[in-house]
């Protein structure tokens, strides 16, 4: 492949490997003294076009710990601002040779658009609109099999902002071809226009949702991607749909709760099962992103990998 741009076209095959890849470079991410050899001589370059803590900060750390040379470019500061387009950045940066390039941007395809710019170099998806976020589906994957042992016959509740969440798409599809069976929880307002023909149950009731649920995937209420009028508001939806210790009586006894961040405390989660460490796998998710973001540009850089336009 020469790109990762979605997961809804990966294969089993394919994720096993990013799993095991990533399982692999843990260690070295956990270790006092980060740094591999590995993509000396690479160059990465991060361009995106909406904020960002997570991704951004661990793919540039994933690439640093691989020795490739990293470069940001944040379209506030770039000369998008001047009404560059975005042929025009990637011809750009491709000019100077940068060899991988990680884009976050609001609309939904974007990282496919930019790809075909660049057909020499590989493009990463980190997130695009509403359409998916891979490298978060993979981190989250990695996260539920440490966690759990096996993805297969899991069932994983994805609760709340799904009709804008591109989390949820992915880990839809990486759930899906991994075997598990998914239910979409939350108001029917917050629900994809598609969801009769995703691999899904739609649940529209948190304790219906919730029962006897292994894993828990909550997601951001995006509100930037809301019009004014939020149905329902923050405050029922906290009340209605806010995952808490109380709610998570209805789930398996050994749940596990994720969460892709950033949070809103006291919304989608409470504060206290974002905290409690026996529960929630966030900070292990995070972890884990820099892990699986090193098997992302490993794979792609990989010499057995050959640029096939996939
Ligand atoms: N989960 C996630 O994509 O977080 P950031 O927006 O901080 O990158």
């Amino acid at each position: 492949r020469k790109d990762l741009l979605d997961l809804q076209s990966l294969t089993a095959d394919e994720i096993v490997y990013l799993l095991e890849t990533a399982a692999s470079f843990k260690e070295i991410v956990t270790r006092p003294v980060k740094k591999a050899p590995t993509l000396r001589g690479k160059s990465v370059a991060t361009v995106f076009f909406e904020p960002s803590t997570r991704t951004r900060t661990s793919f540039e750390h994933a690439a640093k710990i691989m020795s490739a040379d990293t470069y940001s470019l944040a379209a506030a500061t770039s000369s998008a601002t001047k009404g560059e387009s975005l042929k025009d950045t990637m011809l750009t940066l491709d000019a100077m040779g940068i060899d991988v390039f990680v884009i976050r941007h609001s609309f939904s395809g974007a990282a496919a658009l930019a790809s075909k710019y660049v057909p020499n170099k590989s493009v990463i998806n980190a997130g695009d609109g509403t359409h998916e976020h891979p490298t978060q589906g993979l981190l989250d994957l990695m996260t539920i099999r440490e966690k759990k042992g096996q993805i297969e016959g899991l069932e994983v509740a994805i609760v709340g902002d799904i009709a804008h969440s591109r989390v949820a798409r992915s880990n839809i599809w990486g759930l899906h071809t991994m075997g598990a069976k998914i239910r979409l929880v939350g108001p029917s307002t917050l629900m994809p226009a598609d969801a009769d023909r995703l691999p899904v149950k739609v649940y529209t009731d948190l304790t219906e949702g919730l029962r006897g649920a292994d894993v828990v995937n909550v997601l951001r209420i995006q509100l930037e991607r809301q019009d004014a009028a939020f149905f329902p508001s923050v405050r029922e939806y906290a009340k209605l749909f806010g995952v808490s210790h109380d709610k998570l009586k209805h789930a398996a006894s050994d749940v596990t709760v994720l969460h892709p961040g950033p949070m809103n405390r006291g919304v989608e989660i409470s504060s206290a099962l974002a905290d409690d460490a026996t529960i929630s796998v966030i900070n292990e998710q995070v972890t884990n992103g820099v892990a699986m973001r090193m098997a992302v540009l490993f794979w792609l850089m990989s010499a057995t990998n050959t640029i096939s336009g996939g």
